[in-house]
């Protein structure tokens, strides 16, 4: 199993991978160039995607094929996005989620109030209309060592 970068192509095999947890397709293929596939013998069996807005990243789409799940794929998918904001010099990352709030603790994210995710983050599709508005709201501050220390690109 491999974590690396999306492309195109793997659009429709994670589409189906969201549609199959019931998470949100809107604007999805907006962000692949922040997209992280885990791939195994070539296919898709996860996803996570990071959408960089001015005052933080947005993670969503964090999902792993029910087939695979419980081999750390998602640990992984969180970490390599995480990792991936270190890089790209980011302050915070927040998410919504209705389904996992007990699973992201373990990487430091912590719930908050809507009122203090920065404005261009609430400005997104995700915020605006595809997650409800009883949906839990988490941040991780990214430390600014962690943000210096960040190694150059670790996926292909
Ligand atoms: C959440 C999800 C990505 C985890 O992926 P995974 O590869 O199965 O998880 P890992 O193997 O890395 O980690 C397993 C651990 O996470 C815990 N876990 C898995 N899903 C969880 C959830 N929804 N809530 C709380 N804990 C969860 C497991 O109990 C296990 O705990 P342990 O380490 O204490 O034994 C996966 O279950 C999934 O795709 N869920 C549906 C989509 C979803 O809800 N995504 C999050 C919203 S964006």
């Amino acid at each position: 199993m491999v974590i690396e970068s999306a492309t195109a192509a793997d659009l429709p095999a994670v589409q189906a991978l969201l549609t199959g947890h019931n998470l949100p397709l809107d604007d999805v293929t907006s962000h692949v160039a922040t997209m992280l596939v885990a791939r195994e013998a070539g296919r898709v069996v996860g996803v996570a995607a990071l959408e960089l807005y001015a005052g933080g990243a947005l993670l969503r789409s964090v999902a792993v094929d029910p087939a695979a799940q419980g081999q750390r794929i998602g640990h992984q998918l969180t970490e390599a996005a995480l990792h991936l904001a270190g890089e790209r010099r980011v302050d915070a990352v927040f998410l919504l989620t209705t389904t996992a709030e007990k699973f992201f603790p373990r990487f430091g994210f912590e719930q908050i109030s809507r009122a203090e995710v920065p404005h261009a983050v609430q400005a997104s599709v995700e915020f605006t209309s595809a997650c409800p508005a009883s949906a839990v709201v988490m941040r991780k501050r990214i430390s600014r060592s962690v943000r210096l220390q960040a190694d150059p690109p670790s996926v292909s």
